[in-house]
């Protein structure tokens, strides 16, 4: 079975320009979905909008068909004053501790053999509340340890060697890192039924004995029947 985690935040607006931001942030979601589930087999947990978040600040500091190109696959306007402000207006400040610990960090590691130009370096801190650095790519095992360290420390520790000194490109000119580090608790708990074992059944012929979790309770369910009877329902996190 595949488990898809879909961290879906939830942010209050009242500015049209961050109404359209949410409907571009839903397409950009299904977007990724369709490409991650592709090539991951198993369960994986993804927040489109860390990634958004990145990629846009990538693409304000991006020119011509570069910039086109990238505001294309975000859903958003080609204009890079109008995603500026869409950001300015979301304050993305994501450093919650209660009820659920949710941080989510960006980060440019940029080739040193670029300079960053003061307003962007700024645009980037206080805009998209994100970093910028210069490292250098040519040597690739520093590289890949600056980046791990940051990674490492933005997580808790919990993400460790993420990039290899094969990973680290010498004629790249910025590798763009997103980290993510989410614990919660489910609103309705699954208690003691944890870990039991039961029968499972892959189709009509075949059975596995795997371990379960249950519960009784209504959750929001959609059934899509024409695709391949695929479901989706809903379990929610404790959010307040
Ligand atoms: C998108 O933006 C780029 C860079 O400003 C510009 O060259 C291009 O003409 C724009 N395209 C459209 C369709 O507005
Ligand atoms: C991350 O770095 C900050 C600043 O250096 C430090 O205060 C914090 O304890 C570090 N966190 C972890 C999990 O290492
Ligand atoms: C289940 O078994 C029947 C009878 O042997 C067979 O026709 C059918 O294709 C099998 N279904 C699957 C999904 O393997």
């Amino acid at each position: 079975m595949k488990i898809l985690i879909l961290l879906v935040l939830v942010i209050t607006i009242n500015a049209t320009e961050l109404q359209e931001f949410q409907d571009s942030n839903l397409q950009f979601a299904a977007d990724i979905y369709k490409v991650i589930s592709k090539k991951n087999e198993g369960n994986f947990l993804v927040c489109p909008l860390s990634a958004q978040i990145i990629l846009s600040l990538a693409t304000v500091g991006a020119r011509e068909n570069t910039a086109k190109q990238l505001s294309s696959c975000l859903h958003l306007p080609n204009d890079s004053t109008k995603i500026q402000s869409i950001f300015e207006k979301l304050n993305n400040n994501f450093d919650i501790q209660l009820p659920y610990q949710f941080s989510s960090a960006n980060k440019i590691f940029l080739n040193n053999r670029c300079d960053i130009k003061s307003e962007y370096k700024e645009l980037a801190v206080n805009t998209f509340k994100a970093g910028i650095e210069n490292i250098n790519f040519a040597d690739g095992e520093n590289a890949a340890n600056e980046i791990n360290r940051w990674v490492e420390n933005k997580t808790s520790n919990k993400i460790k060697g993420l990039m290899k000194k094969e990973n680290i490109q010498i004629d790249a000119l910025a590798i763009l890192v997103n980290a993510l580090y989410f614990q919660g608790n489910w609103l309705y708990e699954f208690g003691d039924s944890l870990g039991l074992r039961e029968t499972f059944h892959v189709n009509e012929n075949e059975t596995v004995l795997i371990e379960t979790m249950s519960q009784r309770n209504n959750f929001d369910y959609l059934f899509l029947q024409q695709r391949n009877r695929r479901g989706i329902f809903r379990i929610t996190f404790r959010w307040k």
